[in-house]
């Protein structure tokens, strides 16, 4: 094993564990992205933190460390998902503080303690005394102990905070909390939609072109073979219809946050919790990534489409164009894109990537290149163009200009691969790394 599948466009921990984004915000002249980091393990065991990335461009990262850890007896079991806005001249930080009470508890029902704590910090680094805002006791009577990861924004001159949760007959829904001042909530309604799972997680509020939308990560949806495919989903209403965000394998708990030049952007976790398929590099002392910020735009028909940010085509610095039929050997990471009218197929070491039917599938022929994934597909109609962004390992695909869009790791053995292209023509832009400093534990 070697250092071979450490990412060079996408962020992730420097040892241990990553999964949610949190906090995402610019606050200071920088960007900050926050994530659940289990330092101490690369399966996420041990103490759950939030580890602090921040960057004056979103392509120089600097890692400052460990800048959360569960040393209250209301954060005791895990310093949880959360988010950060600026008032004041502060960042404000709300998360969950998770408690598992020692006993016998179903922790579902009972021996949970779900606290949504506030702290602030002046550098995105330093933080503040730990306060208790909200607690159990504050949830509706019909919830059960799961309540967390509030986001928090601001709306007609209040604060307002969505937490995800279940209720105690297990249906998922999301609670709202307004406040004057960010110090004292109060309750403001609660909303669910039927047979959308038992509970959910990581809930997010915005507008996008003038356009209210909610974005959900639920667990317990029905699989169907070219929907809501892996363990929890993630996606948003448009209207009364659930779209996934992404339908690769390895997406979850997304988190959206607006830049200085009015841009909505997501970032997701790579990965999900649960999962039956691997990612290898564990065994070298780390695990999974975030995906790409992505710039969301609201399209005609009221869904969202999906783009990395502008900022990453300053990455490239090569081009290779590729024919119809030929096949090339590209150095990851590269960025291909390609306009498309019809079906087609693209191979790379490992997988295959086939347009047919309106059906667009990502298919592990080499299991260990997958390690463990098989098929995943997306019902897209006629598509007019395909974004591939491959970094050491990981593919993200953007199909028809971001309407569709399916992330998953991929381990090839070799830092070259081998691109065929089928019914289409491509051009291939080899991409220079991100700049990625360690300056923390
Ligand atoms: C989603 C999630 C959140 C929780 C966090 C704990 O992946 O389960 O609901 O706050 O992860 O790490």
């Amino acid at each position: 094993m070697s250092d071979k599948w450490r990412q060079k466009l996408h962020l992730e921990p420097p040892q241990g564990w990553l999964n949610d984004p949190n906090g995402l915000s610019y606050y200071n002249g920088c960007f900050h992205v926050y994530f659940q980091y289990a330092p101490d393990s690369p399966d996420g065991g041990g103490r759950k933190c939030w580890g602090h990335y921040q960057s004056p461009d979103m392509l120089r990262w600097e890692f400052t460390g460990t800048v959360l850890v569960p040393d209250i007896p209301e954060d005791r079991s895990g310093v949880y998902s959360g988010s950060a806005i600026e008032k004041d001249g502060l960042l404000h930080i709300f998360y969950t503080g998770n408690v598992k009470e020692d006993g016998d508890f179903d922790y579902i029902l009972n021996g949970r303690g779900a606290n949504v704590i506030h702290v602030t910090t002046s550098d995105g680094c330093a933080m503040s005394e730990k306060k208790v805002v909200l607690r159990n006791s504050d949830y509706p009577a019909h919830c059960s102990c799961h309540v967390r990861d509030p986001k928090v924004w601001r709306e007609n001159g209040m604060y307002r905070m969505v937490l995800g949760a279940r209720t105690r007959d297990d249906k998922g829904c999301i609670l709202f909390y307004s406040s004057p001042d960010l110090e004292s909530w109060s309750f403001a309604g609660e909303h669910s939609v039927p047979n959308m799972g038992y509970m959910w997680e990581c809930p997010d509020c915005f507008v996008i072109g003038g356009q209210k939308y909610i974005s959900i990560s639920p667990q317990g949806l029905h699989h169907e073979p070219e929907r809501n495919q892996n363990v929890y989903s993630s996606g948003y209403f448009a209207g009364s219809e659930f779209i996934e965000w992404d339908h690769g394998f390895d997406f979850y708990a997304p988190q959206t946050f607006e830049t200085p030049d009015g841009r909505r952007i997501l970032i997701g976790w790579m990965g999900i919790g649960d999962i039956d398929y691997t990612n290898p590099t564990a065994d070298c002392g780390w695990q999974h990534c975030l995906t790409l910020p992505r710039s969301l735009t609201r399209l005609s028909d009221g869904m969202i489409a999906q783009n990395p940010v502008k900022e990453y085509e300053s990455l490239r610095c090569g081009k290779i164009s590729a024919a119809d039929g030929s096949k090339k050997s590209v150095p990851l990471p590269f960025d291909l894109c390609a306009k498309t009218d019809g079906d087609f197929e693209i191979t790379m070491d490992g997988v295959i990537l086939r347009l047919g039917g309106g059906l667009f599938s990502i298919e592990f022929t080499d299991p260990a290149i997958g390690s463990g994934r098989d098929i995943r597909r997306a019902r897209i109609g006629s598509c007019g163009d395909i974004r591939i962004i491959a970094d050491m390992s990981s593919l993200e695909i953007y199909l028809d200009g971001g309407r569709y869009v399916m992330s998953t790791r991929y381990y090839p053995p070799a830092e070259t691969i081998t691109i065929g292209l089928h019914g289409i023509n491509a051009d291939l832009y080899t991409l220079r790394g991100m700049e990625v400093t360690i300056h923390g534990k």
